[in-house]
């Protein structure tokens, strides 16, 4: 059986925080990006909420939210029980909030009555996916906490939000989006449903991620990007993701690297991988390159694919990502010694069993020591 649904209701477009004018003698617990406070994004978007309700703003959330800090949120949760909980900013900001509420409601013995969503990045998805990535800083992992209930039940996609970002964050979020959509293109549980978002999606970003890196201020770009983002974010939520997760994921427990950067960095020998194992995973990813005119139309898969592979270095480097742990600053010698941890790990990650096949240790191996040095 397929399964297919999208329970957030999604709002897009430069005047979608008017939505926020519809809340009423609510208590509002902002969860804000550490950038937001000060900032005219916040007044912007404070301009929109009504001064019936009663709002408190937690804004230490740092990149890769680990539980400690999750849990000084939590202490704010429980004295102010808030009925909207609303999470704006990047992934870490909107996964702090999700992790604020999954615990506070546990302790605080209730329900608050909506999540609401605002992403400053076009990346993660996290606005619809019913995940928190919290970081476990003991063991160096990433502790993925997935119930259907976290995810949100509103998400404004205001293209604005997302000019102030640094140009690398731009470009390392947005690679982030090509990830979700191509590994979900291929993933286990995809199903045409989720394919043609992942489809739609890849054209999207190929097309328009590095117009928005050099021209950060073109709103017809961004908000094509931040819409592909977010479409990219039901497809994975629903089809899975794979080994480029997986491992990525080990790659900033262990060496910070951000998130989308560790993506960009694999995701090339990723697809390779895959395609060569996997015959469907090789067509659908001829499909999609064909339809975002990477491939022309009469090519071979393998030729196809191939040109998909040199689009996404061509991005990455027209984007100025660093390729590799050396090219980012990791002693190679510390990225070799982890090498049995960090496969262990990525085993264990949840997205691994999305992989549309299954990996040897050796063949996750090949992967990860092609990004070292
Ligand atoms: N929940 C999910 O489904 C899901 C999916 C993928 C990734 N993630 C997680 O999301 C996190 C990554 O999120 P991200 O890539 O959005 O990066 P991020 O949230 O870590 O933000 C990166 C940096 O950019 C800043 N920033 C964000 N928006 C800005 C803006 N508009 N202007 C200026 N500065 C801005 C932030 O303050 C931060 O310093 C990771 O922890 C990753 O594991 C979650
Ligand atoms: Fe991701």
């Amino acid at each position: 059986m397929e399964k297919f649904s999208m329970p957030t209701r999604i709002y897009s477009g430069t005047d979608s925080l008017n939505e926020l004018e519809t809340l009423h003698n609510e208590r509002i617990l902002m969860v804000c990006d550490s950038f937001l406070p000060g900032s005219d994004t916040l007044k912007e978007i404070q301009s929109h909420i009504k001064s019936d309700n009663k709002c408190e703003i937690f804004s230490d959330v740092v990149p890769d939210p680990p539980l400690d800090k999750i849990m000084e949120g939590v202490q704010q949760f429980l004295k102010l029980k808030p009925t909207i909980v609303i999470g704006i900013g990047g992934g870490s900001a909107m996964d702090t909030g999700k992790g604020i509420r999954f615990f506070g409601e546990k302790l605080g013995k209730y329900q608050i009555d909506k999540y609401i969503a605002i992403p400053t990045t076009s990346g993660t998805g996290s606005e619809v996916t019913n995940t928190a990535v919290i970081s476990d800083t003991k063991e160096h992992r990433k502790v993925p906490v997935m119930e259907d209930y976290l995810t949100p039940d509103c998400a404004l996609l205001d293209p604005k939000l997302v000019m102030t970002a640094p140009k690398s964050v731009t470009a390392f979020s947005g690679m982030d989006v090509l990830t979700h959509a191509l590994e979900s293109l291929v993933a286990k549980d995809a199903n045409l449903f989720t394919i043609a978002l992942s489809e739609e999606a890849i054209d999207a970003i190929t097309s328009n991620l590095v117009e928005c890196y050099r021209h950060g201020d073109n709103v017809e770009a961004r908000k094509i990007v931040h819409e592909a983002s977010n479409i990219a974010g039901t497809a994975f939520n629903i089809a899975g993701l794979g080994i480029c997760h997986s491992i990525a994921h080990q790659l900033g427990a262990n060496f910070h690297v951000p998130h989308g950067l560790a993506n960009t960095m694999l995701l090339p020998y990723v697809v390779a991988y895959n395609a060569g194992q996997c015959e469907p995973a090789l067509h659908r990813f001829a499909i999609a390159a064909k339809k975002a005119g990477i491939a022309s139309p009469g090519m071979g898969d393998r030729v196809a694919v191939k040109r998909l592979i040199a689009k996404i270095r061509e991005m990455a480097r027209q984007m100025n990502c660093p390729m590799t742990l050396k090219a980012f600053g990791v002693d190679p010698a510390k990225a070799e010694e982890l090498t049995d941890t960090i496969i262990a790990n990525a085993k264990k990650d949840a997205t691994f069993p999305g992989n549309p096949v299954v990996p040897s240790d050796d063949d996750l191996k090949k992967v990860y020591e092609s990004v070292i040095r």
